[in-house]
């Protein structure tokens, strides 16, 4: 154990994008309840600072605002990962940590694991293991290197526990927790916006999307949107798709930027949709718990379908989620057109999947957490005192 477990310093808590509040959110709630006084201290690095990408969520999801943002911003992957790590060193020196909770698979979660580790304090991931076996995805490179270092290792899945050995990582580091996103959603459903009052807020006549059936769409992969050919092929198949039913599509400002840059406006225009800026996480709730179908590049949205019981088309070549398939809701289809088609179909037909919520995604995972890590810290007290 390290020298710096002896303090009884605060758990530093960090978050950079859009899909680390839902998870980080009900762990500091659980922090902070009597039992487990953990002393939480938030840190944002800033990697989303849109208002639409971050204080909007905050608030839906009542995580209170970060005590400290260390406002990054964005950048290439080297930049980015770069310009976290130079900010986040001194706060380190600063507050002196028992330890460092990183969540998900974002540059920011790889940036402090890498700086913490070195100075020689514990680093806790939560939702180790997932892999996607695609070193092309930036995420999967995060999750690899940062389950590496880590000494404390939450899981989602089982599947993730083959991965971690397979990898080296010592099975007494990896706890199977359960997953805290589901915490968020059984949390906030029953606030969950409906169509009819998203659709309004945006300006969008209800007309766009007829009373029927309708698909929510969201896009941002690298993979998906960062090439022209990549991005028209998939715009392609929505079109087609869109002729099957009407779609609400909350576009992120990547695929944003993507679609003006390469002069796809056209293709769009052309789609039965509904266009809508980066949604709140009660209106994606809404969105989502209504849709006939949900397509996706997302990670965490493939997890959120399964946990609604909504089809899910994951617009990817693999999932570093597996269970979302075996035992969920979920379908991987990529960008092949004609098997878009066919499973939109299908799911029309009343013979999409219904599925089953996987193993401990029953709201409690960050209540395990906390008694876990409580008793970690401790454990980690009493050994460098002995
Ligand atoms: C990041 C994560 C990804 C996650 C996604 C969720 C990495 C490697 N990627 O991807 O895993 O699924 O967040 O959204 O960490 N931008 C804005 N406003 C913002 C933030 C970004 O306009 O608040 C635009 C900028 O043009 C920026 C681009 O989006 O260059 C990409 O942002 P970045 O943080 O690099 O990656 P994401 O695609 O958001």
């Amino acid at each position: 154990m390290t020298d710096r477990s002896k303090r009884a310093g605060p758990v530093l808590c960090v978050v950079g994008a859009r899909p680390n509040y839902m998870k980080i959110a009900p762990i500091m709630q659980a922090f902070g309840r009597d039992l487990f006084p953990l002393r939480p201290v938030l840190v944002h690095t800033g990697q989303h600072y849109d208002h639409l990408m971050n204080e909007r969520l905050f608030r839906d999801l009542e995580l209170p605002p970060p005590d400290l943002n260390l406002g990054v911003g964005s950048g290439t992957h080297a930049v980015q990962t770069a310009e976290v790590m130079r900010r986040f060193e001194p706060v380190i020196d600063d507050l002196g940590p028992s330890c460092v909770m990183v969540v998900g698979d974002v540059n920011s979660t790889l940036a402090c694991s890498l700086v913490a580790t070195k100075k020689h304090v514990p680093v806790v991931h939560v939702e180790a293991g997932l892999r996607s076996f695609d070193r092309r995805m930036p995420e999967e490179i995060n999750r690899v290197l940062t389950d590496q270092i880590s000494e404390v290792l939450y899981t989602t899945e089982r599947s993730a526990h083959e991965n971690l050995t397979r990898e080296g990582v010592a099975p007494e580091r990896v706890h199977f927790v359960g997953n805290v996103m589901i915490d968020s959603l059984q949390t906030h459903l029953k606030r969950a916006v409906p169509l009819e009052t998203t659709l309004g807020d945006a300006g969008v006549p209800r007309s766009v999307i007829s009373d029927g059936p309708y698909g929510v769409v969201t896009l941002h992969r690298p993979s998906n949107v960062d090439t022209p050919q990549a991005l028209s092929t998939v715009l392609a198949a929505l079109e087609s798709a869109s002729r099957l039913l009407p779609l609400v599509w909350p576009m992120h400002p990547r695929t944003q930027a993507n679609v003006e840059r390469f002069g796809l406006e056209k293709t769009l225009s052309r789609m039965r949709v509904a266009l809508l800026p980066p949604q709140g996480y009660l209106e994606m709730l809404g969105l989502m718990q209504d849709a006939a179908v949900v397509l996706t590049d997302s990670g965490g949205i493939q997890e959120e379908t399964t946990a609604l019981g909504v089809p899910c088309l994951t617009l990817r070549e693999n999932t570093e989620r597996p269970i979302t398939v075996e035992q969920g809701t979920n379908t991987v289809v990529g960008s092949d057109r004609q098997l878009i088609l066919d499973s939109i179909a299908s799911i029309l037909s009343g013979k999409g999947k219904k599925g089953r919520l996987p193993e401990l995604w029953d709201g409690r995972a960050s209540q395990r957490i906390a008694e876990h890590l409580a008793a970690w810290l401790d454990a980690a007290r009493d050994r460098i005192a002995a």
